[in-house]
């Protein structure tokens, strides 16, 4: 059992995280969902993590709000891909429950202090409410058992205008004050996301699966920024949505289907041009040492194989 907290920006591929998180219960026990600002503005990621959580039977599991803006940089949104609401053309019930009162970055903190067994931290968003607990309470943050991010390039064909990675871009200082933390890392970076691409036939799958969280799965990336042509959809080409998000919590349940290593990462916060870019030694050439194990391959269909056997244990509740 690895009890876990997701932080995250729902967002469609936040949705698929959270969904396989709680499928993937009881060898992940989410112990809480921290939400930040990212793809949407932080009231709308706050209570998209309310509607999925719901929609998956866990409205018990505490949803806390966190930060609204970056550390330092103006906030920017990925609403062009998620949609105004942040879910697409999705439309989930209101939810029942509230966010708690905690602040996003304080129930991170109390909910790490107090836990009988290490955390694993899976943070998908802009690193913001991390990076501030980290700077609030480092003695309790050391307390982690590790921290999976989902963001960052290897070979820089990020998903930004300057190739940058979303959730680094969105936040570089807060990335920064991650990764010089000391605290043990797991990056997930695009290279490796941006081959577990929703097809149409992977789509087809998961909707075969015949319950209401698959159904709502497959109709958020059906219309996810497909950026094939009718030939290549046609073809069944990976050119659909990535699964960016969900790769984290599958690397948990099941990291042989991913590849990395141990290097060292950092982060330009310096220049305009390459601002959020992050710069991995993958071959070691400098003398900076591995901060960081860093994901750079991703099996597909093992992927698939993974979210469509979990999401399958999910009730029609
Ligand atoms: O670049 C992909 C990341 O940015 C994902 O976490 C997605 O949800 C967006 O936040
Ligand atoms: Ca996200």
């Amino acid at each position: 059992m690895i009890p876990i907290i997701i932080d995250c920006d729902p967002g469609i591929d936040d949705t698929a995280a959270l969904i396989l998180a709680t499928a993937a219960a009881p060898e992940l026990k989410l112990l809480g969902v921290t939400t930040v600002f990212g793809n949407v503005p932080v009231e709308r990621t706050t209570l998209n993590a309310l509607k999925v959580m719901e929609l998956c039977g866990s409205g018990h599991v505490p949803v806390a709000k966190g930060c609204a803006r970056p550390v330092l940089r103006p906030a920017r949104n990925a609403q062009f891909i998620h949609g105004a609401t942040g879910l697409g053309r999705v439309d989930l019930p209101e939810p029942k429950a509230h966010p708690v009162a905690q602040h996003g970055v304080d129930f991170l903190i109390e909910t790490i202090r107090g836990a009988p067994a290490p955390i694993t931290l899976v943070a998908v968003g802009p690193l913001t409410n991390v990076a501030l607990a980290i700077v609030k309470e480092p003695e309790v943050m050391r307390q982690l058992e590790r921290i999976v991010i989902m963001g960052g390039t290897l070979r820089g064909l990020g998903n930004m205008p300057n190739t940058s990675s979303f959730n680094v871009y969105a936040d570089p200082h807060a990335t920064e004050i991650v990764l010089r933390s000391g605290l043990p890392l797991v990056i997930c970076t695009i290279d490796a996301t941006h081959m577990v691409r929703s097809t149409p036939r992977q789509l087809k799958l998961l909707r075969e699966v015949g319950n209401r969280h698959a159904g709502v799965l497959a109709d958020l990336f059906e219309e996810h920024a497909f950026e094939g042509t009718p030939e290549q959809l046609a073809a069944d080409t990976p050119v659909g949505g990535c699964m960016h998000d969900p790769c984290c919590i599958a690397y948990l349940l099941a990291p042989d289907i991913f590849g990395g290593r141990m290097v060292n990462v950092q982060v330009d916060t310096s220049s305009e041009l390459s601002m959020g870019r992050t710069v991995i030694d993958w071959w070691g050439h400098s003398d900076n040492p591995p901060n960081a194990f860093v994901i750079n391959r991703a099996d597909p269909e093992a992927f698939f194989d993974l979210l469509r056997g979990k999401v399958a244990l999910l009730g029609n509740f």
